[in-house]
């Protein structure tokens, strides 16, 4: 029986495959939640970490921006762990999009 602040609470968190989301998915099965690892990418490396180190997690591939993505990632999250208490909604692009990638209109005043 997990312990902790969330004890029995399941948590999504998108965008986990690695960098913060990583994190924030580790430190909620520290605290005993239950954590479906969400990402584009492949996430069943951080999934299989927290089950090592005593927690439980279920990695799932899911695009935030697709709805069907989406709506598979919490399907399958309520399969195996009966509820979504806890979205962590981290998936974004952020400092790895180059500015030559942006549309003028879109960049940041005085970069575009
Ligand atoms: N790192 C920082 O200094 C910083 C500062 C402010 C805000 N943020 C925000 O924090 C979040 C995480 O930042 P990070 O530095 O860990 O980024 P990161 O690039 O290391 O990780 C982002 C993760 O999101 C995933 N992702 C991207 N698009 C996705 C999509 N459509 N669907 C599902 N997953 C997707 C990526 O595959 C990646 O694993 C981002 O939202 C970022 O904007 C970061």
């Amino acid at each position: 029986m997990a312990t902790g602040r969330l004890a029995a609470r399941v948590a999504i968190v998108t965008g986990a495959a690695q960098g913060l989301g990583a994190t924030y998915a580790e430190a909620l099965a520290a605290e005993g939640a239950r954590v479906c690892v969400a990402d584009v990418l492949d996430a069943e490396p951080v999934a299989a970490a927290i089950r090592g180190a005593g927690g439980q997690a279920i990695a799932a591939a899911c695009d935030v921006t697709d709805p069907a993505s989406v709506r598979a990632m919490v399907d399958a999250t309520v399969r195996a762990f009966d509820g979504v208490d806890i979205l962590v909604n981290n998936a974004a692009l952020f400092a790895k999009l180059a500015l030559s990638r942006c549309s003028r209109s879109r960049a940041p005043s005085g970069t575009g």
